[in-house]
């Protein structure tokens, strides 16, 4: 009897501690029921063959041309069965996924789980503002957000895995994936890397609503040179550790679960064989401890590169180099097996590769519960969602950059008599997704012409012409759009690129409007009607006529499902835009490499001086510097203060200033802070960015903002390419642009010269008081 009671005691107990784990979370209930995480894999990598464990290390393709899941045949299934498939990537589904898994889990020997990989790079099913867009909204808490809507809808369609952030830097709009990334400036690009993976990942790998992150391609992918996509790098050290590392750095500190290497070689060395970055600086130096990916075949065309003799040669160099997934070349799950064998290829090696991916699935919660995120009534529940599609629609807005609104022509009434919707992008549905538009859908796209429909008065009368189509020469639609211009209040001229010009091999040589569409917009202005050009497009395009000619030009980008509401929602204020750009946009192919944080050399530009750093047929200036976008109030800065002037590294200093509202209306303004070591032993750059804050406030409010910068973001690589903190005075400027500086003060840098550490990020601390 006593023993009985006992026992039921003892259930009453387990029965509420069991309560108090299901009530906090996953995490917890993976470390109290499962043994720890090494143990566990230890105990699994026993059981393992050699082909189980190559097995997974791959990584095949799910899908194909016809879409999502369409090449998972009978072969491929097959090959799950037989343990010998790592992960797919181009899947989606619920439904489908849940089979799929089923197989990896119940049907083969040893049940390890699979992990599904998509690029959900803005967006899944809700697509917000491709990444170029959403960072000129400098404000990382929305982007995070868009991240996280991103994470929880594609982890209820089965995804586990993102490739993105892509985090490269890049500074020639030749190259096409300059839309997936964040800019040209390395500071709004740690800070954007940051936010995203903090949105992917939110609490937690193991939560089933977040999904693991993949920055890419590591690393200066976007150096290409010329601008052609997959080109050769050559960079300096200095660049590479102080432009292109840094987002990474960003992303690894943030938690990244796993990272990509990039296709290209960096002065001769390919990414996907390069072990000084990959494992001396990734893993060694910065504590990586995620796992690595290859780009798609990356690993297969180390041969094309010139580097590996034979496939067996190029997998042998890859996993040297610490590359643990292979996406697609099937190297390391097929093409090595007999080397391993013949111990060849350290079979120590693969053991260390399948590790980081095994806790990697364990990490996710994979192996208590592989079914988590394929829940079709989750999926049905989670995707589209209003508050997930009113976010696109805001987000949009603070992405959308003013570039010109001559006469503050901008923004019209609602009630006007007539409207002109004229140009190929203005009832295009493809365009405003973007590339990579994960299971983004053109029914679900509200375009331009929509948008403005839904936005004027009953009365107003809207013709649309398309004039053009985006890539074409034809110029028969010309006429029809001119007299739709005709006699009309207001032209809203939508021009650009289609979606498809930029992105993933969409380099062009030339990056000013396609085809026919400078010719439409001339025909157009001779009609003497104001003209208000939208544009769209995913690079920084070369529009001097435009510029010169038109009185307001809003730069949209590809700007997601929301594009047309968010569109018109500026044009006809019901939103203030305040977005800036993040990156220069150059006023023609020949002034590239255009970017902001140049140095100043020893001829500084200077339009007196002929025997400078110019060009003598084109105006020193960029079109639109980096930074820049206009508001419809005005802000005025002032009363400037540095708190402590002389700082040693290590130190914050304290810079407090006053922002004020000066204009009609409500609205926001992204102050940003640069600065200028004046002497320093390597030739500094003109400015550089190094913080930054949206800051939204009501007609004639006026807030103080207080920005602490740590000193050790000025240090630099000196000549021994030690980062180092150097004494000396450095000029402190406020700005609304990089051009536009509205204060600017000096401080001292105390002390000797300190060398800081350099697998560590960090950032400026913006305080608004209001
Ligand atoms: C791209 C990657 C992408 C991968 C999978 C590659 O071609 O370079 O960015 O993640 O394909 O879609």
């Amino acid at each position: 009897m006593g023993k009985l009671k006992i026992l039921s005691e003892f259930f009453l107990v387990l029965a509420l501690f069991l309560s108090f784990v299901a009530m906090s979370g996953s995490e917890a209930n993976l470390s109290l029921f499962k043994p720890p995480m090494n143990e566990f894999i230890d105990s699994l990598m026993n059981k393992m063959t050699l082909e189980e464990k190559l097995g997974q290390l791959a990584q095949y393709p799910g899908g194909g041309s016809l879409g999502f899941n369409t090449g998972i045949d009978d072969d491929k299934k097959e090959m799950v069965r037989k343990g010998r498939v790592g992960s797919f990537l181009h899947v989606s589904g619920a439904d489908f996924l849940a089979d799929l898994q089923k197989i990896a889990v119940e049907e083969s020997r040893l049940g390890i789980p699979l992990i599904f990989g998509l690029d959900v790079v803005h967006g899944f099913k809700t697509v917000f503002p491709v990444p170029l867009a959403s960072a000129c909204s400098f404000e990382p808490e929305a982007v995070e957000k868009a991240a996280r809507i991103a994470a929880v809808e594609s982890a209820a369609s089965g995804i586990h895995w993102t490739f993105a952030p892509m985090v490269d830097i890049a500074l020639d709009p030749r190259w096409g994936r300059i839309v997936e990334g964040a800019g040209e400036d390395s500071y709004l690009g740690a800070v954007m890397a940051k936010a995203q993976v903090n949105g992917f990942q939110g609490d937690g790998l193991s939560f089933e609503n977040t999904i693991l992150a993949c920055p890419k391609h590591f690393v200066a992918y976007g150096a290409a040179c010329g601008g052609r996509d997959y080109n050769s790098v050559e960079v300096s050290m200095r660049t590479l550790n102080e432009v292109y590392l840094l987002p990474f750095l960003a992303a690894v500190r943030a938690g990244a679960g796993s990272l990509m290497c990039g296709f290209n070689d960096i002065n001769g060395e390919p990414m996907s064989s390069n072990k000084e970055l990959l494992t001396d600086l990734l893993r060694v130096k910065w504590g990586f401890d995620g796992f690595i990916v290859s780009d798609w075949n990356s690993i297969g065309e180390l041969i094309n590169h010139g580097v590996a003799g034979n496939r067996v040669d190029a997998g042998k160099k890859a996993l040297s180099a610490g590359v643990d997934m292979d996406m697609t070349s099937n190297i390391f799950g097929e093409g090595i097996l007999k080397s391993v064998e013949k111990g060849e290829i350290s079979e120590k090696l693969v053991d260390k590769a399948v590790k980081r991916i095994l806790e990697t699935k364990y990490k996710l919660g994979l192996f208590d519960d592989p079914y988590k995120y394929c829940k079709p009534e989750v999926e049905k529940a989670e995707i589209l969602k209003e508050e997930y599609i009113q976010f696109a629609r805001e987000m949009a807005c603070k992405s959308i950059v003013l570039l010109k609104n001559k006469n503050e022509i901008l923004p019209l009434k609602k009630d006007l008599e007539k409207i002109a919707v004229i140009g190929p992008l203005a009832d295009d549905r493809r365009t405003p997704l973007g590339s990579w538009k994960a299971a983004g859908e053109e029914k679900d796209v509200v375009t331009v012409l929509e948008g403005i429909k839904k936005a004027v008065s009953k009365d107003t009368k809207i013709l649309y012409a398309k004039g053009c189509e985006i890539n074409d020469d034809d110029r028969s639609g010309f006429e029809e759009a001119v007299s739709v211009a005709e006699g009309a209040d207001v032209i809203i001229l939508v021009l650009g690129e289609s979606a498809d010009m930029s992105g993933e091999a969409r380099s062009r040589s030339k990056i000013g409007l396609p085809r026919v569409q400078k010719e439409l917009a001339e025909k157009i202005a001779e009609t003497g009607v104001n003209i208000v050009v939208v544009l769209m497009n995913g690079r920084p395009l070369a529009i001097p006529w435009l510029a010169e000619n038109v009185p307001a030009i809003l730069e949209a980008w590809f700007p997601g499902i929301q594009s047309g509401s968010a569109v018109s929602d500026i044009l006809f204020g019901d939103y203030n835009p305040g977005g800036k750009l993040a990156v220069t946009v150059p006023r023609s192919v020949g002034q590239i490499p255009c970017f902001y944080y140049h140095r100043n050399t020893g001829r500084p530009p200077s339009e007196e001086n002929p025997y400078s750093s110019k060009y003598i047929d084109l105006p020193i200036k960029p079109l639109y510097p980096f930074g820049h976008g206009l508001s419809y109030t005005e802000f005025k800065y002032s009363k400037l203060r540095i708190e402590d002037k002389k700082e040693e590294a290590g130190d914050s200093l304290k810079i407090a200033f006053s922002l004020k509202n000066t204009g009609k209306i409500f609205g926001s303004e992204v102050v940003q802070l640069y600065v200028r070591d004046i002497v320093a032993s390597i030739a500094p750059p003109v400015k550089k960015l190094v913080g930054f804050k949206r800051v939204y406030l009501e007609k004639g409010e006026e807030a103080e903002i207080i920005i602490y910068l740590p000193v050790n973001l000025l240090a630099f690589y000196n000549k021994d390419m030690k980062k180092v903190v150097e004494p000396g005075k450095v000029e402190v400027m406020i700005g609304s642009s990089s051009q536009d500086i509205r204060l600017d003060a000096s401080f001292v840098i105390e002390g000797k010269e300190t060398e800081i550490d350099d697998s560590e990020i960090y950032y400026s601390v913006v305080e608004v008081k209001k």
